[in-house]
């Protein structure tokens, strides 16, 4: 099989994974001078570049993407936690981990149980494999925004937004997408700003009401618009992550055939293979940072307007961290696993992620999709960092 082209094009490439195994081995951190981006790869320059405090996640000239100023979408992209650094950054990141701080994990296995019945009632991707995507990216949306406090008949059109708003945030996006995600984020925004009011009304113990209560004690300015802007970033941070661990996963137990076996036996099993998934063929293979000055990282000089493809899914199968890194292996001991980000930026959500994914695998094994009958030749969403398989669609070609 002919390697990917380069580290873009390997994110949705059948088999990255000898390509990333050159890149640690020969170049860990090199400039690709086509793509114009430095690529870390190794654990070492990884670590390196997502802990140093001059590499930043938005261009300094830049903060919000220049295609969506002026619109809704702007007005929650300036106040996510994903996208700013130093004492914003800080205070809305205290204010999201307090109130995640507050999501039992045992509420959200039984609510992504229970909207995983749901949703395979209502799009019986059993017998229709081409729902099978739309069940695993409705599934995170309906997890996550009941958490939120958002009512079914919300969700449903929650979960159609979504879609668009996560697609016109891609520097891919196309202007019918950027058209679209900030008609979305308008609606997003007027749909999260009722609810927060209500809830100031009527106060209900849940993920927002925490969020605004956090924002409030950590006096965060604009609290309002933080709360919202995150309330909807938590939704569009798990949407297609979450839908490609759910994806990962059935692929990796197609072509594991004796771990699938061993799930069949004892579904508590699936956590450790979600776990391991989750190192082995990541849903987010990689993440930018921007150089907001001179520096040193990993032994090469970086000057400041520099930017940075940091390749998680390759640091992943970097066999100074895995040893034997090619090999699956859900019982695998002391795993270092990178792809949920390392430093200030990194993920709040491991265990609620795994957590959806796992629920949402269980139901669909138990509702007798064969991961087998799904992968002949795998093919993936056209993405230049989430790699989410066709699954459904594969089958109907
Ligand atoms: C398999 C699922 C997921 C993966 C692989 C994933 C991965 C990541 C990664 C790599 C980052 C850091 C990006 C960077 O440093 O540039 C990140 C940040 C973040 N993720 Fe996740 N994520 C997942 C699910 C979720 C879920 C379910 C939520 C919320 C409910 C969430 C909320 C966030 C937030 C708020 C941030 C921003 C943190 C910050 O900038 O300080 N993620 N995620």
């Amino acid at each position: 099989m002919m390697w990917p082209g380069d580290p873009l094009a390997a994110v949705t490439h059948p088999n990255p994974y000898p390509y990333y195994a050159d890149l640690v081995a020969t170049r860990p951190l090199f400039r690709d001078e086509a793509l114009g981006l430095w690529v870390a790869s190794s654990a070492d320059a990884v670590g390196a570049v997502l802990i140093s405090d001059v590499c930043r996640v938005r261009p300094a000239a830049e903060p919000v993407p220049s295609a969506l100023l002026g619109s809704p979408a702007a007005d929650v992209f300036r106040y996510l936690v994903r996208m700013n650094d130093g004492r914003d950054h800080l205070a809305f990141k205290r204010a999201i981990s307090g109130a995640l701080a507050s999501v039992d994990l045992l509420q959200v296995d039984s609510l992504s149980r229970t909207w995983a019945r749901l949703l395979m009632e209502q799009m019986r991707p059993v017998d229709n494999p081409a729902r099978l995507l739309d069940f695993a990216f409705d599934l995170p949306v309906y997890v996550v925004g009941s958490l939120l406090g958002l009512t079914r008949d919300t969700l449903q059109r929650v979960a159609l937004w979504m879609g668009d708003f996560v697609h016109c945030l891609a520097p891919t996006s196309s202007p019918g997408q950027v058209e679209r995600g900030k008609v979305a984020a308008g609606h997003l925004l007027a749909t999260y700003h009722s609810h927060l009011a209500a809830q100031r009304t009527r106060p209900t113990n849940n993920l927002l009401g925490a969020l605004a209560w956090q924002a409030a004690r950590l006096q965060c300015e604009d609290a309002d618009s933080v709360v919202v802007a995150n309330g909807i970033g938590l939704l569009s941070q798990a949407y297609e992550a979450t839908a490609g661990l759910i994806g990962n996963t059935l692929v990796a137990l197609a072509f594991h055939r004796e771990t699938l076996e061993q799930v069949r036996a004892d579904p508590a099993a699936l956590g450790d293979v979600v776990r391991e998934v989750l190192r082995h063929d990541p849903p987010i293979q990689n993440t930018r940072r921007f150089v907001s000055g001179s520096a040193i990282l990993a032994g090469r000089q970086m000057e400041a307007g520099e930017r940075i493809l940091v390749v998680l899914a390759a640091a992943n199968r970097d066999p100074s961290a895995n040893p034997d890194p090619d090999r699956f292996d859900r019982l695998r001991r002391n795993r270092k696993s990178f792809t949920f980000g390392v430093g200030a930026h990194a993920c709040p959500s491991e265990a609620l992620a795994t957590t959806i994914a796992r629920g949402g695998l269980e139901a669909l094994l138990l509702a007798g999709i064969d991961p087998e009958e799904l992968t002949g030749r795998v093919t993936y969403r056209p993405s230049l960092n989430a790699r989410v398989p066709l699954l459904g669609q594969q089958l109907e070609t």
